[in-house]
């Protein structure tokens, strides 16, 4: 049975790979120091599974701590998900994304050297694509970036791919998300942020529990079809079996790889709203707001790689995602924090 550490594994993302790695009989280890998790979600994890997960709670800033999870276990491979996401708050606090995104993965590529590891798994992400030259996007675009988050990103990508050129020996997988959305179709674990959301899927679920008056659509004057903003929805559950795919991937001995992960569809703003409330059953309350700054038009992805290479295709539709993102969000009205709910698997 091979073991993957998982960093930040009790994340959204993380969580629902650490799902799909068990139920395809991987010793899963999480590292997640929970500065935007909690260790509940590991919990459900283990419920839904009915296996147990081996937790560390460490910061990968802190080299010597997260060397003892290298000394103590045999590792056959790392998901390395841990890291800032928020694009705006990237603005504001630049060097805490460039220490924490950068210093954690360096800090992991050199355990990895140091103790054999010899194959890694990227979360990169679609904001590396910048904004792009046409859609569908290839994984061949030019790279560009527009804010410190997705910055750190791309500088990753090239530091991985450095250390790739001269360590043929190493095996890594550069997966670039683009938008994942839905939930554990359990209701069980899903997407958890703190304060207010940034995200539309997030945003719009809690204006449908009552948590906020009205989504703001930020601009409906782009070149759209319907003049909002189109984006590549990804079932997150989709996204975490792409990750085991990577990962057989990786032990063929495959080298670099670089992949993106979505469906290859674009849906718009009102296509999401739309399908929410036919999830929900009651219309959501909206109102077009000013463009936010830094955002593009449209971006989707061209997965014809992922499919070719790893056999992965998304199966999940708009309308599951909805759904599963509205059977988390009614069943925890307050994430995590929801207290006392009794949960049908
Ligand atoms: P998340 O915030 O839910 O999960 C990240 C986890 O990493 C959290 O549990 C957090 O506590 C942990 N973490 C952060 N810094 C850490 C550190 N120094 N040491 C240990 N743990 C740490 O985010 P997510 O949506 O699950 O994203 C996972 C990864 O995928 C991130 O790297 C993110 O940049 C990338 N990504 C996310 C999206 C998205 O839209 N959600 C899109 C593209 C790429
Ligand atoms: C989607 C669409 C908004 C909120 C971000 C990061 C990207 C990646 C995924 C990490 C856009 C519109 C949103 C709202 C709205 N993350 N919107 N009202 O911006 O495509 O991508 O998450 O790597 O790097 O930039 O996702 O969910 O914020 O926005 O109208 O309240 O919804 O304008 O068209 P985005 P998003």
């Amino acid at each position: 049975m091979k073991t993957i550490l998982v960093t930040g594994g009790a994340g959204y993302i993380g969580s629902h790979t650490c799902v799909e790695l068990l139920n395809e009989n991987y010793n899963v280890i999480v590292v997640d120091n929970l500065c935007n998790s909690c260790e509940e979600s590991l919990k459900r994890v283990e419920r839904i599974t009915g296996k147990n997960i081996k937790f560390y709670k460490i910061d990968c800033c802190k080299k010597r701590l997260l060397e003892k999870v290298f000394v103590e276990n045999k590792i056959d491979a790392i998901i390395h998900f841990a890291g800032l996401k928020a694009v705006g708050e990237s603005v504001k606090m630049p060097l805490e994304y460039y220490q924490n995104n950068l210093i954690s993965t360096l800090n992991i590529i050199d355990l990895m050297r140091k103790h054999d590891v010899k194959s890694l798994v990227f979360s990169s992400s679609a904001t590396v694509y910048g904004d792009p030259k046409s859609v569908p996007i290839y994984e061949d675009f030019d790279l560009k970036v527009t804010n410190p988050y997705g910055r750190t990103k791309l500088m990753l990508e090239d530091v991985l791919r450095d250390f790739a050129n001269v360590n043929k020996d190493f095996n890594i997988a550069l997966l670039r998300y683009f938008n994942p959305i839905g939930a554990h179709p359990s209701g069980l674990i899903g997407e958890d942020p703190n304060g207010i959301p940034n995200n539309l899927m997030p945003y719009i679920t809690q204006v449908a529990i009552g948590k906020r008056e009205f989504l703001g659509i930020f601009g409906n004057d782009y070149n759209t079809p319907d003049g909002t903003g189109v984006r590549d929805y990804v079932h997150v559950c989709d996204l975490a079996r792409g990750h085991v795919l990577a990962l057989k991937k990786l032990f063929t001995n495959s080298g670099l790889v670089t992949y993106n992960l979505g469906t290859g569809k674009g849906s718009s703003v009102l296509d999401v709203l739309k399908g929410m409330e036919k999830a929900c059953g009651f219309e959501i309350k909206y109102k077009i707001l000013e463009r936010r700054p830094g955002d593009i038009a449209q971006c989707y992805a061209s997965c014809d790689k992922a499919y070719k290479e790893l056999g992965f295709k998304a199966q999940y539709s708009l309308e599951d995602m909805c759904r599963d993102s509205w059977n988390w969000q009614k069943n925890n009205p307050n994430g995590y924090k929801t207290k006392n709910k009794i949960l049908v698997k």
